[in-house]
C-alpha cells in the first residue's frame, strides 16, 4: 500500500481496527487458482502488513489448479481435484507433488518478505471411508489439528503454512479439502477470521453480490436451494463458513484475490470488497448515542444531497438523537432510522431511513423497519406514517405502507410538511 495514497481520514479508519486485531489469529485460506494466477507475491505483501500489525497469521492452501495443470501436462486423469471427492493413488501422488510445490512457493515468498514460516505436521487425518457406496480411498478429513504445535509456532512469530494433506495414525498421507482444513485450524486456534482468497468476487444470490450475510441466513439459503448461490464452486466454502461460525469463528470472508490489495481492502474497510459471513453479533440495531451524530450525518449526507432525505444539520440530529436507531456492522453504523412518537395519537413517524450504498439490497432497511414497527406495537401504537420523495415505492411495495392524505398527519407535522414544500408522498401503515 502506498502511504502517499492514503488520506488521513482513511488512515484513521484503518487504525481503529489495529487494537482489535492485535495478537488475534487470522486464517488465510489461499485457493490454488489464485497462486496459479501469479497473485502470490502481492498477497504475501498484504500478509506482511498484517504481521507488522501483530496479527497472527496461519496460511492454509489448496492445490486443485496445480493438480489439474500437472494432470494435463502428463496426460493423466484425476479422480477428484479439490479434495472433496475420492482420491485414488495416482491422484494422491499428483496432490502431494502439487501441494509441495505450492507450499514451497509460499515459503519462498514469505522469506522474500523477511517473514519466518514453516510447514508443520499439524493435521491428523482419517480416511473418509465409504460414503453412499463410494470409496473415497486416500481422501481424508481432519481428525484433529495440533493446536499446541500451531500455537508454539505462532508464539515464536513463525507463520504455519498448511498444505491440504494430513497423516493418519499409521503415517499414511491423505488428501484433505483445504476449505475444511481452514475451519479445523480456526477452531483449535480460536481464530477471529477466516479469509477465503478465491478467484471470484464472493458469494452471489443470482446477480446480487452478498456483501454480508449472517451465518443463520446463509444456512437457510443453502437448505432452501443451494443452487441459488453462485458461483457453484463457492458452495463448499459457504458450507464451511456456516460451520466455522457455528464453531465460534466470528467472521468468515470470501474475497477475490485477483484484485489489488484484496486482503487489506477486505479487512480494513467497513464495506469490504467480498462477502462477509458472520455470527449474529456482527450486525445489530441499537438506539443511537450522542457520539453517533457525526456518523449518522456522514451516512445521510449523500441522500440529502440527492433530495432523497430532508435536510438535517448535525446539531438537529444531535437534538433528536433519542429518536434515532443505528444498525451497526462490525461496530460501525451502516444504516439509520428515526422513529418520532406521537403517543397521544398512538402514532409513530418513520423518518430518515438510510442505508449505506455498500449495504443496499440486502434487507437492511427491511430489518430496521421491522424493528421500528415492533417498537411501535410495544408502545400500543396503531399506525405508522412516513414521508418520502423518492423511496415511496419502496414503502408501498416492500414494507406494506399505502398512500395517505394530508389529514393523516398530526397537526404540528402537517404545518412543517407544508412549510418544507418538498411535496413528499404521505405513507401510512395501520398496525
Ligand atoms: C430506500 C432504501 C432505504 C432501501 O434500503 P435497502 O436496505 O437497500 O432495502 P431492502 O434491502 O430492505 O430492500 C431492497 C428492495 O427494495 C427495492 N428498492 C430499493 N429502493 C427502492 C425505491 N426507491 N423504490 C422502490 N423499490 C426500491 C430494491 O430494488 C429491492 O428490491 P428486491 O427485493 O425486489 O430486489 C435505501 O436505498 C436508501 O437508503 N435510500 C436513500 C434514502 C431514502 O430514500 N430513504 C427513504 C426515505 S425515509
Amino acid at each position: 500500500m502506498e502511504i502517499a495514497a492514503i488520506k488521513p481520514s482513511e488512515l484513521r479508519g484503518i487504525l481503529q481496527y489495529v487494537p482489535r486485531f492485535r495478537d488475534r489469529t487470522f486464517v488465510i485460506a489461499l485457493d490454488g487458482a489464485v497462486v496459479e494466477a501469479g497473485r502470490l507475491r502481492a498477497l504475501l505483501t498484504d500478509v506482511a502488513v498484517l504481521r507488522s500489525l501483530n496479527i497472527k497469521v496461519v496460511i492454509v492452501h489448496g492445490a486443485a489448479a496445480q493438480i489439474r495443470r500437472l494432470a494435463a501436462a502428463e496426460g493423466r486423469t484425476v479422480s477428484n481435484a479439490d479434495g472433496s471427492g475420492p482420491a485414488d493413488e495416482p491422484t494422491l501422488e499428483l496432490a502431494v507433488r502439487a501441494a509441495n510445490q505450492v507450499a514451497h512457493e509460499i515459503l519462498s515468498g514469505l522469506s522474500a518478505q523477511g517473514l519466518r514460516a514453516a510447514v508443520p505436521n499439524a493435521l491428523h487425518a482419517r480416511p473418509i471411508g465409504i460414503v453412499k457406496g463410494v470409496d473415497y480411498r486416500r481422501a481424508g478429513r481432519v481428525e484433529r489439528a495440533d493446536g499446541a504445535l500451531l500455537h508454539s509456532l505462532l508464539d515464536h512469530q513463525i507463520i504455519p503454512v498448511l498444505p491440504p494433506l494430513g497423516f493418519d495414525g499409521e503415517g499414511r498421507v491423505l488428501r484433505l479439502n483445504s476449505d475444511a482444513v481452514a475451519v479445523a485450524v480456526s477452531r483449535v486456534l480460536s481464530a477471529v477470521k477466516i479469509v477465503y482468497v478465491t478467484p471470484y468476487d464472493g458469494l452471489r444470490a443470482g446477480q446480487t453480490l452478498l456483501r454480508h450475510i449472517p451465518a443463520e441466513e446463509l444456512e437457510k439459503l443453502l437448505e432452501a436451494d443451494a443452487r441459488l448461490l453462485l458461483p457453484e464452486e463457492a458452495r463448499p466454502k459457504a458450507c464451511c463458513a456456516v460451520e466455522a461460525c457455528k464453531a465460534g469463528v466470528p467472521r468468515v470472508h470470501i474475497i477475490n484475490g485477483l484484485l489489488e490489495e484484496a486482503l487489506l481492502a477486505e479487512v480494513f474497510s467497513p464495506e469490504g470488497i467480498g462477502t462477509l459471513i458472520c455470527t449474529a453479533d456482527y450486525e445489530k440495531i441499537r438506539p443511537a448515542a450522542r457520539a453517533d451524530a457525526p456518523a449518522i450525518y456522514r451516512l445521510i449526507r449523500p441522500a440529502m444531497g440527492k433530495e432523497e432525505l430532508m435536510r438535517r444539520t448535525r446539531a438537529e440530529i444531535e437534538r433528536q438523537i433519542e429518536d434515532f436507531f443505528v444498525m451497526e456492522a462490525d461496530r460501525r453504523p451502516i444504516a439509520c432510522v428515526a422513529f418520532h412518537p406521537y403517543p397521544e395519537l398512538r402514532l409513530g413517524e418513520v423518518a430518515c431511513l438510510c442505508v449505506h450504498p455498500a449495504h443496499e439490497n440486502q434487507g437492511v432497511a427491511g430489518r430496521l423497519l421491522r424493528h421500528v414497527e415492533r417498537l411501535a406495537r410495544e408502545c400500543g401504537f396503531t399506525r405508522l406514517i412516513a414521508l418520502s420523495t423518492q423511496a415511496y415505492a419502496y414503502f408501498e411495495e416492500k414494507a406494506g405502507f399505502r398512500e395517505g392524505r394530508l389529514t393523516d398527519l398530526p397537526e404540528e407535522r402537517k404545518e412543517r410538511y407544508l412549510r418544507a414544500a418538498r411535496r413528499s408522498k404521505i405513507l401510512v401503515k395501520d398496525l
